[in-house]
């Protein structure tokens, strides 16, 4: 069996969604402790619900294509169902990584919470902060 799956493949070499938004509603950045790697996501709100995402990175190749897939499944959502968005599902829906690469997915999924929760902090919406532990590495949470 390839290491890779042709879907991840797939949205390592043509990704979707890279770019910026230069007035976006909410902009999460973070890094991975264990490579070092920086992913950046912008989104775009209307009435609580993602009309755009884009995200740069700096960073390998399954986290290029956990960030397409990522952004492709939260645009449209309302922020709710994106912060629902786990990177295990990410994973699923690209048919899977191989093991040392699973921690490179958890990228996409936490600069989507910090974007979400820069939306928040920018609007002024009110959130339980224990939903937003300091994620800003890979380190502990048990994944990868
Ligand atoms: Fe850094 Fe994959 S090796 S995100």
């Amino acid at each position: 069996m390839a290491l890779y799956s042709q879907k991840v493949m797939d949205h390592f070499t043509n990704p979707r969604n890279v770019g910026s938004i230069e007035d976006a509603d909410g902009v999460g950045e973070v890094g991975n402790a264990k490579c070092g790697d920086i992913m950046k996501v912008y989104i775009k709100v209307r009435a609580g619900i993602i009309t755009d995402v884009k995200f740069e990175t700096f960073g390998c190749g399954s986290a290029i294509a956990t960030s397409s897939m990522a952004t492709e499944m939260i645009k449209g959502k309302t922020i709710d169902q994106a912060f629902e968005l786990s990177n295990k599902a990410v994973v699923e829906a690209l048919d899977g990584l191989p093991p040392a690469k699973l921690h490179c997915s958890v990228l996409a999924e936490e600069s989507i919470k910090a974007a979400i929760k820069d939306y928040y902090d920018r609007n002024n919406i009110p959130y339980d902060p224990k939903k937003f532990p300091d994620c800003a590495h890979c380190e502990g949470c048990g994944v990868g």
